[in-house]
């Protein structure tokens, strides 16, 4: 990684054994607003969350540190058996301390345990922090979708088999 991608990544250094992932609780929505605000310029509305969490309560999950919430995972498993991942981020503040990789293996081993075959994702094609958070852990680019985004920017749409999953190595 360059030093200036490097540069956009958090200044908080924390160790990562202190930080808990667990599953999001109606209680965390407004924490977990104020992450989304900070990390996306689209919005879901707010009852997106409310509905995704009666919906997916082992797969949206938080990254709690010191009672408070830096970060967020939601995924969801779908009919054809693939665990979609939705959304996730990491507090500006906290980024480049693993979370998003812990964050990340959390849900895809839930996804696994509820029978998913393989993980599916769509990134934008200029996020290259997530893009390789998520080919570290074994994601590859499957297909380009143009104008996926309301801005009109293209997505990669990347997927992993379960097969391939190593876990947390
Ligand atoms: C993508 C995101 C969740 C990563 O969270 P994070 O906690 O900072 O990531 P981690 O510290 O776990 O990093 C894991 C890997 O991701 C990659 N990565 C993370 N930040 C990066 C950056 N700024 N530039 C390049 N690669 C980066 C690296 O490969 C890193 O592994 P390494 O530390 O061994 O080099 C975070 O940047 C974020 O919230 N971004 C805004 C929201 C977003 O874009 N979500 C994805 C939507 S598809």
């Amino acid at each position: 990684m360059s030093v200036s991608s490097r540069e956009l990544m958090g200044s908080r250094k924390i160790p990562l054994a202190m930080v808990i992932i667990r599953p999001a609780k109606l209680f965390d929505l407004p924490e977990i607003s104020r992450i989304e605000v900070k990390s996306f310029k689209e919005k879901y509305p707010r009852g997106i969350f409310i509905v995704f969490l009666e919906n997916n309560p082992d797969t949206f999950l938080v990254a709690e540190y010191n009672g408070k919430v830096i970060g967020y995972v939601m995924a969801y498993l779908r009919p054809d058996l693939e665990g979609h991942v939705m959304s996730i981020a990491v507090d500006p503040e906290y980024r480049g301390n693993g979370i998003g990789r812990a964050l990340m293996v959390e849900v895809i081993e839930r996804l696994i345990k509820k029978g998913a075959q393989y993980i599916g994702l769509e990134v934008r094609v200029s996020n290259e922090a997530a893009i390789n958070l998520y080919e570290k852990l074994g994601f590859r680019k499957v297909k380009r979708i143009i104008g996926y985004y309301a801005d009109g920017e293209d997505a990669y749409y990347m997927m992993m088999s379960v097969r391939e999953w190593g876990g947390a190595s």
